[in-house]
């Protein structure tokens, strides 16, 4: 039996989708207010918890074999880092042959304005100190997070990004990231390592625009403000909601930086798991494509 966290998340929902395919049992943990019926429907035993419960958390894990944990959320504090640690204390607690951990590329870059990221460390810590099995995944940002930015492009041909267009980044496909979550349960040499994960070619943010117009057939607009506009509006923010503004520093952290994976972290990648990883135009003409 697989537990996955997240369940309802872009690559959760893939992760899930894909276990009921190779027909593995699998546990959804879910929130009662999210839509997991497609879940259901393909036969996955849904969990109905919240994260920040600990009890949910023991529930949950008894009797798993696998736990994958693909959650995120805005509570760094309560989801990223306390519901990572409790899940580990149960797979320990319940002899769980192997723990897979999503975390994030750049996650042991000391980056100190983003909780999140901070998190991920710690957690990647604990795990890595416990007696468990287990993979750290640590992926660039994932394509589907593009799939609304390339059907705005196809109505109105513009293409919105903030910061420096030079920047690179290894935008990964989340149908490729969810296959390496479950094949790390399964593959020797993926045994207590830790990966960074990536898509196949090395993106730079102005390279996107000319994919989708290339996938639309149509010129871009290109709207690109400076990161010194997104800072000033956040100074704002932070006078009237200094919470709202703590927040924002994951996004800021994103958006200033590089998250790309080597040549050689990539060809790691595909000899350890056996596959060709997708381009992210592959990706796009898969689900928006013509
Ligand atoms: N997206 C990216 O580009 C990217 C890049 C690198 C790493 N990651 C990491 O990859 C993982 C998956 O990301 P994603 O984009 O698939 O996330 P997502 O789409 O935002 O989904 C988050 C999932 O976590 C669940 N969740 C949040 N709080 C919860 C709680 N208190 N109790 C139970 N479930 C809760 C959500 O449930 P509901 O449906 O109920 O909200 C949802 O299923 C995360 O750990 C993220 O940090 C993401």
């Amino acid at each position: 039996m697989y537990l996955v966290t997240g369940a309802t998340g872009s690559l959760g929902r893939r992760i899930v989708r894909q276990l009921r395919e190779d027909e593995q049992s699998v546990r959804a943990f879910v929130r009662l207010s999210s839509n997991f019926s497609e879940l259901e429907d393909r036969g996955a035993e849904i969990f109905i918890g919240d994260l920040k419960l600990e009890k949910d958390i023991v529930k949950a894990c008894r009797g798993v074999k696998y736990i994958i944990s693909s959650h995120g959320g805005n509570d760094a504090q309560a989801v990223d880092y306390r519901a990572n640690i409790d899940l580990i204390d149960q797979a320990i607690a319940n002899n769980v042959e192997h723990f897979v951990f999503i975390s994030v590329l750049g996650a042991d870059r000391g980056y100190q304005d983003s909780a999140t990221f901070k998190a991920k460390r710690e957690v990647e810590k604990y795990l890595m100190a416990s007696s468990l099995n287990y993979t750290i995944l640590r992926p660039s940002g994932f394509a589907n997070n593009l799939i609304p930015l390339a059907e705005r492009f196809k109505d109105t041909g513009i293409y919105f990004s903030i910061g420096d267009q030079q920047n690179r980044s290894s935008i990964v496909s989340t149908d490729d990231l969810a296959k390496i979550a479950i094949a790390s349960t399964q593959i020797e040499a993926a045994k207590n390592q830790v990966f960074a994960v990536g898509g196949p070619d090395i993106i730079k943010r102005e390279d996107i625009a000319r994919i989708f117009a290339r996938l639309f057939n149509r010129e871009p607009i290109v709207i690109n403000p400076p990161l010194q506009l997104f800072d000033g509006l956040r100074i704002g923010i932070g006078l009237f909601n200094p919470q709202l503004n703590k927040s924002l520093g994951t996004l800021r952290t994103l958006l200033a930086h590089e998250f790309f994976c080597t040549r050689d972290e990539i060809a790691r990648l595909e000899s350890t798991f056996n596959l060709k990883l997708e381009s992210l135009e592959s990706f796009l003409r898969r689900y928006v494509g013509h």
